[in-house]
């Protein structure tokens, strides 16, 4: 078999020694498979030094990285319009979000059409060809690829949540880009409730036969599946157990200088909670005063699409609300809510997830939310408290279950979070521990990679 990954990031990133392998779980998942069988990475590859076609790495190459380089315009119509500012937002249901401009789409159009012509040079075409797309910002190429190609093995893996049917519909262009999906042989989703969506789009917006997962139009057949990611789980149970990370959650927690400790950990990003998730905490101060001085929130918010309105929307919003809570209950030394703009390594993350009694992971919607497992993989005895509205949800029952928008619910799990005796910690985060090490992302691209 030969690879074709076909994502709108690449996965190698200029650093002091040359270029190297940018981290993230796709990558994680994907450049074993390539440098085992060899292969081709599509992207867009934003660096101006990366050649368009880059053998990788220089020394003993044994992939190939091709870029399709975009221009500002390109990149503002394709990503930040129609990519950020009407899939994400519409697959979220924050639809309050939704640009529907007509030069995204028309934008979108012919960047997809460059990424499918890049994939066609790079391919020929044999048997054993396999192409892999991933995500939203692509969901026209595999029609493009299937047009030229009608023997291709096609694949599509879907990371964000696949919204309702009479969500979907929304937008202007729904049937055309549904056609475009269809295209593939397989398309991925992280659970069941995401491809019932899908089906039920092709069956209802295109007319399309449905039997099952499986998916007839203009005679093709298309399978969905539900395909739940995971993390790199022995790298990250390795790291936890180096002794330095304990060292390093001991300076943590001296820091926090409380007994207890909250951590919420996301990209800065309006679908992840983070202000209500604010809002709930201060509600939560101001219902048990008997916690103020005993109780640390550590939030992280790593900067993310930071040229968009609503994403400097949002920063504000948690900046002021952050300000406020503190400027409120702040006594002492006692800072009730450390917060933190900025990105860590995953080693800084680790030592987090280990000092923290319980983790906040509240999005308003998420299509998986991997932190879950960062957090479950590296924690001895805290609690997961963890958004309803989230795929990950469906596969960790064992999880202190909330809804994001009922803050009242919210201030008191994170109550009985604190509260909760030690056997029954241990024996939640023990079933959740199982769960995560069977979603190994290893596991997640050869399942795929076998069911394509
Ligand atoms: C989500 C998407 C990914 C994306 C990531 C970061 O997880 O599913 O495709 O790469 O967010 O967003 P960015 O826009 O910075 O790539």
């Amino acid at each position: 078999m030969s690879l074709t990954v076909v994502a709108n990031r690449v996965p190698i990133r200029q650093t002091d020694d040359g270029w190297g392998i940018s981290v993230g779980g796709l990558t994680t998942a994907l450049l074993p498979v390539l440098e085992e069988q060899g292969g081709t990475w599509v992207g867009m590859g934003e660096e101006p030094e990366l050649s368009e076609r880059q053998e990788y790495p220089a020394d003993d190459p044994n992939f190939v990285v091709r870029r399709v380089p975009l221009s500002t315009e390109e990149l503002d119509g394709y990503y930040y319009g129609m990519a950020n500012q009407i899939l994400w937002p519409l697959s979220h249901y924050l639809i309050q979000h939704l640009e529907l401009n007509r030069d995204f789409i028309d934008t979108y159009r012919s960047v997809n059409e460059r990424f499918a012509e890049a994939v066609l040079e790079e391919t020929d075409g044999g048997g054993d060809e396999v192409i892999w797309i991933q995500d939203y910002h692509q969901m026209l190429s595999p029609g493009h690829i299937r047009a030229e190609r009608p023997e291709a093995t096609i694949g599509h893996f879907w990371h964000i949540p696949w919204p309702a049917m009479e969500v979907f519909r929304i937008l202007p262009w729904a049937r055309e880009l549904l056609r475009g999906m269809l295209g593939c042989d397989l398309i991925g989703f992280h659970v069941e409730e995401y491809v019932d969506n899908f089906v039920e789009s092709a069956e209802t917006l295109l007319g399309a036969g449905v039997d099952g997962n499986v998916i007839r139009y203009n005679g093709h057949e298309t399978r969905a599946e539900a395909h739940p990611i995971g993390i790199e789980v022995d790298r990250f149970k390795e790291m936890a157990h180096d002794p330095s990370i304990e060292e390093e959650a001991q300076k943590f927690r001296e820091r926090m200088g409380t007994d207890n400790i909250v951590i919420g950990i996301d990209r800065l990003d309006y679908t992840k909670g983070i202000h209500s998730r604010m809002l709930a905490f201060e509600k939560f101060l101001e219902e048990n005063p008997e916690y103020h001085g005993e109780v640390s929130f550590f939030q992280i918010a790593t900067p993310s699409r930071t040229e968009l309105e609503s994403y400097q929307k949002i920063r504000r919003e948690v900046d002021e609300v952050v300000g406020r809570i503190n400027g409120r209950f702040a006594r002492n030394s006692w800072v009730p809510v450390n917060y933190r703009y900025r990105t860590y390594t995953q080693y800084e993350l680790c030592a987090f997830y280990r000092a923290a009694d319980a983790a906040l992971i509240t999005p308003l919607r998420d299509g998986m939310n991997v932190v879950t497992q960062e957090f479950i993989t590296a924690s001895q005895d805290g609690v997961l408290i963890l958004s309803e509205l989230t795929g990950a949800a469906y596969l960790l029952p064992e999880a202190l279950q909330v809804n994001p928008y009922d803050l009242n619910g919210l201030a008191e799990a994170i109550k009985t979070a604190l509260e909760m005796p030690l056997d029954e910690k241990e024996e939640r985060l023990e079933g959740l521990k199982q769960t995560v090490d069977t979603l190994d992302v290893h596991n997640w691209a050869g399942n795929f990679l076998d069911a394509l």
